[in-house]
Parts: structure tokens; sequence; C-alpha cells
């Protein structure tokens, strides 16, 4: 079978110089290194103090979650934290949601009340939510009465997080937590993860979503916390690729990279190995591309084609769930959507989203993870082979030639005489923006309403012919497709 599917690719490849050609071979079921798909695995985080608005202000958020939960046949979790999390203070007398003052829109507040009303307004959440409680002030009365709160109105509470990246310039000297003239290390942190989640569990059962790291590994906790673990009920990693913070440059063409995001993903893998021993699932609990307002690449296609590379690499590194981050309204460079407008991005988590289908229950990785070429399958529960991703993830920025790669997937079925289907996602470069009205589309035309998030426009499928087992799709550079079978 080795040897017969490695003659074919020498026949294929001997007409069509390598770097234009490829040739992917398809296992008919899930090969032993697939990895399970979660049905919620492209999830979001809503920052803490932007959650009411999101969920009463906007019109594309329902539509927007609908039309991935469509897909996916579950909805999207959603964790409600970030930075704000640590300013908040319950107060059980508030009559709305949340208040705070800030100077201008695009700030988020240095500190803010939230009320009963925002515990109604996440129970009105489709999917799973996590909610971000403060620790940083050291208020555990108040993040207990929060929570208690929280667990009487929300159904669907899933879990609670205390702090929010303790490990990061957060937890600094002027925080109430860190003791006068000390610092705040692995070792003081994951004490008082322990504790927290010690005095909080008894009312609340052992509901805790542990670490919530950024820049320390969760084995930093898991190590430390011992018999705490009862008490954990997930383990949150964050991760941003690259950080425009403090004037750090970024670039779309790393960030897209398919060899770049297998690269990037494998540091995550021992982390969720032993998250997995230690019996929890293993979560990118808040991710998204660049920090501190993205530089200038996270709103683009190219950021689109990342997320669909990055989450299906993020499940095979072991993370159950993406939890994509959506931070201040109208100052949100990465966000999925805003006030009248869908974001480049969104339209990569809603291809992915397609790609997995209601149905797909494992994926495999067909290519090395070497090249700018990337190829995925997903199965069926019963084992069947459902669909191919192919993605060409050679930047393109608009000028000069596109290249393009022809991708030869072989060991498909022969009775499939008509050939297959074939959903392309393209737009005119990697750095197109749909809010600056690009044309960023799904199988050539399928597009949202930037008002409610509804679907626009029509999909349409491409016909492949299969000859002789072998379907031969061609990707321009900073391009992807979805061949159904
Ligand atoms: C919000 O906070 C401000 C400042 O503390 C206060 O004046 C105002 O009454 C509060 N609003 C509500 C609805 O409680
Ligand atoms: C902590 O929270 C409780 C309950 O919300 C409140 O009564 C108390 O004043 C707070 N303590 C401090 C030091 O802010
Ligand atoms: C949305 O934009 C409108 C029009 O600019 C503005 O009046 C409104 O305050 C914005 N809403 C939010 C939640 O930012
Ligand atoms: C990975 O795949 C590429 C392209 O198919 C091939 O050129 C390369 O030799 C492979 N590398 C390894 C380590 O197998
Ligand atoms: C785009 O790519 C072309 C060809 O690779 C290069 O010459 C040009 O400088 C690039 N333009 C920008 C704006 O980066
Ligand atoms: C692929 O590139 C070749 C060589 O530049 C070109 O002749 C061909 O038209 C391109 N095909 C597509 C679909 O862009």
């Amino acid at each position: 079978m080795r040897a017969d599917s490695a003659f074919l690719a020498g026949v294929l490849l001997s007409t069509c110089p390598a770097a234009r050609c490829m040739v992917i071979s398809v296992p008919s079921s899930a090969p032993p290194d697939s990895a399970d798909v979660d049905p919620a695995l492209v999830s979001l985080s809503i920052e803490f103090f932007a959650f009411p608005d999101y969920v009463t202000q906007l019109a594309g958020t329902a539509n927007c979650i609908a039309n991935l939960a469509a897909l996916r046949g579950t909805s999207p979790a959603v964790r409600i934290g970030g930075t704000t999390q640590d300013r908040a203070t319950y107060d059980a007398s508030l009559a709305v949601a949340v208040n705070y003052t800030v100077g201008s829109p695009a700030d988020a507040p240095d500190t803010l009340t939230y009320g009963p009303a925002f515990f109604e307004l996440a129970d009105q959440l489709e999917g799973d939510v996590t909610l971000g409680l403060n620790r940083q002030l050291n208020n555990q009365t108040n993040s207990l009465e929060a929570a208690q709160r929280a667990a009487q109105t929300m159904s669907n509470l899933f879990a609670i997080e205390l702090g929010n990246e303790p490990d990061c310039t957060l937890y600094a000297s002027n925080s109430p937590i860190v003791p006068e003239g000390m610092s705040w290390d692995p070792d003081t942190d994951a004490a008082s993860e322990e504790a927290w989640f010690a005095a909080f569990a008894p009312m609340l059962g052992n509901i805790f979503q542990g670490a919530v790291y950024i820049s320390w590994t969760v084995e930093d906790l898991l190590s430390r916390i011992g018999s705490g673990i009862s008490n954990v009920k997930t383990v949150s990693r964050h991760s941003y690729p690259q950080s425009a913070c403090g004037g750090a440059s970024t670039n779309l063409e790393a960030l897209m990279s398919h060899s770049g995001i297998v690269s990037y993903t494998s540091q995550f893998e021992t982390e969720a190995s032993a998250t997995r021993a230690a019996g929890k699932p293993y979560l990118f609990g808040e991710t998204n591309s660049a920090t501190c307002g993205g530089g200038g690449i996270s709103p683009t296609f190219g950021a689109a084609l990342w997320i669909v590379d990055y989450v299906l690499q993020g499940a095979l590194v072991g993370a159950e769930r993406l939890y994509f981050h959506q931070g201040t309204i109208s100052n949100c460079a990465y966000c999925f959507w805003g006030n009248g407008t869908v974001f480049s991005p969104y339209y990569g988590a809603v291809f992915v989203s397609r790609f997995l289908g209601d149905d797909g229950d494992r994926i495999a990785m067909l290519d090395n993870g070497t090249s700018a070429i990337g190829a995925y399958a997903a199965y069926a529960a019963s084992d069947e082979l459902l669909r191919v991703l192919v993605t060409n993830s050679n930047y393109f920025n608009g000028t000069g030639t596109r290249d393009n790669t022809t991708i030869s997937i072989t060991g498909l079925s022969t009775s499939r005489n008509g050939g297959v289907h074939l959903l392309r996602f393209t737009a005119p470069a990697a750095t197109s923006e749909v809010d600056q009205g690009a044309a960023v589309t799904i199988g050539g035309g399928g597009a949202f309403n930037p008002t409610d998030c509804t679907p626009s426009g029509t999909q349409t499928m491409e016909t492949v012919a299969i000859v002789e087992g072998v379907a031969k799709v061609t990707l321009r550079a900073s391009e992807a497709a979805i061949v159904v079978l």
C-alpha cells in the first residue's frame, strides 16, 4: 500500500515541478494519530466589561453565533473574561448589568461594577459559559458572592475562572493580592489558586478553570496544586502567536504560514498531554492573532486563513476548544464582528466550521507540516471519510504574479465517477479586509451581512473530476478549499 502510494506520487510529480505540485494521500478511515474534535472547538471569549453591550447592543452577535452553531450542530462555548474581570467588583444591588465610565469609547475601564443582571444576560447564551471572576483585588467574599449568584442564575454555567493571566505583569506589586514587597511567581499563584478553589468549592462544586496563563506553562500549576486538582474542572492556556505591544512589529506572512503554525502550536503538546494525564480538558481559553491592537494584520483575509489552519492544529496538539477573544467594541483589530461590521477572521471561523460540520468527529493532518501547503481530513464517528481541506498559505500581497499549487489528492474511491465538489475560500489578496469592501468569499459569493451577520450571497460548489482515484485541486497563493466527498 505504502509502495503503491509512493509510486503514484512519483508518477504524478514527474509531470510537474515540485514547487507547483504536491501529492496528498487520504486514508479511507481515521489514522491512529487523528484527533478528537469537540463540537465547540471554535468558541468565543468576550471581554468582561464589554459582554453586556455585545449581547444587548450589537445586532450581529446573535446571528454570528447562530451561524457557527448551525454548521456544527452545537453552539460555540463562550468564556466571559479578560483583563477587566480582574478590575470588576460585584454589587448585588446594581440595577444594571455593568457600570463604568471611560474617557473614550475605545478605552477599557480601569474599574467597574456589575450586578445580577449580568448573569441574566449570560444565561441567555445557548452554549457552555465559562465565567471569569476577580482574584487580583483579593476580595474573596465579593467574588464568592458573585459566583453563587451566577450559579443560581445560569443554567449554562460550565466553569468559573478566578483571575486572569496572573503570570502576566497584571499581578504587579500594586495588586491587592500581591503581598507587600513581594512579587508573584508560580509558587504563590499555585498556592493562591488552590486556596481560592478550596474556599469556593463547598458552595459551587469542582467547577474551576485553572491556570489561565499566557506566559507560564500550565504544568507550572499542575505540578504544584497537588490534591487541589480535584477542584479543577478545566485548564486554560492563553495563546497569541504575535504581539503588537510596545511597538513590536507584526508579520502577516509569518502568521498565516502553515509550517509556522505547525511549529508554533507544537510548543503546547507537552502541557496538553500533562493536562490530559491529570484527567482534565485542556483549552486555549483565550486566543487570537496579535495582542495590543493587532498591528494591522488581524482584520485581514490572511488572518482568516490563519484561523482555519490554527484551529485544526490546535485540535491536533490536544486543545479541546479555542476561545477566540472579542475585545472592546469599535477598538478590536482581531474581532469576528463589531458595530455594523463583520470582519474577515469570522469568515475563517465559518469556513473551518463548515469543514468540521455537524458530523466531523475526528481530524487527521495529511501533510508533514514543513511546507506552505496544509491538508486535513475529517472523519465521522463511524470512521467514514467525510471531507478534505487543503490550504495554500503562500503569501500573496495583491501585486505581482499570484503563484498556484496543484494538489493531487489520492486514495479517493474510484466509484465517485461524477467527481467531487469543492468549496473555495478566497479573496483578492492575503491583505484583503472585508470591512474595507474587499470580496472575501466562500464558494464564490457566500458572505455575511455587516449589520446583523445573516448569511448573504450564494455559495457555489465547483466540480472536480476523479480520475483513477485522484482529484486535482489547484489553489492560488493565499487560498483554501474544502473537498466534499
Ligand atoms: C454608576 O456609577 C456612577 C459613579 O459611581 C454612579 O453615579 C451611578 O449612579 C451608577 N449607575 C447605576 C445605574 O447604578
Ligand atoms: C469585599 O466585598 C464585600 C462583599 O461584596 C464588601 O462588603 C467588602 O467591603 C469588600 N472589601 C473590601 C476590602 O473592599
Ligand atoms: C454603534 O454605532 C452607532 C452609530 O455610530 C452608535 O450610535 C452606537 O453607540 C454604537 N454602539 C456601540 C455598542 O458601540
Ligand atoms: C515533507 O513533505 C515535503 C513536500 O511533500 C517533502 O518535500 C519533504 O521531503 C517531506 N519532509 C519530510 C521530513 O518527510
Ligand atoms: C508585494 O509583493 C511584491 C512581489 O513579491 C513586492 O515586490 C512588493 O514590494 C510587495 N508589496 C508590498 C506592499 O508589500
Ligand atoms: C497557475 O500558474 C500557471 C503558471 O504561472 C498559470 O499558467 C496558470 O494559469 C495558473 N492557474 C491558476 C488557476 O491560477
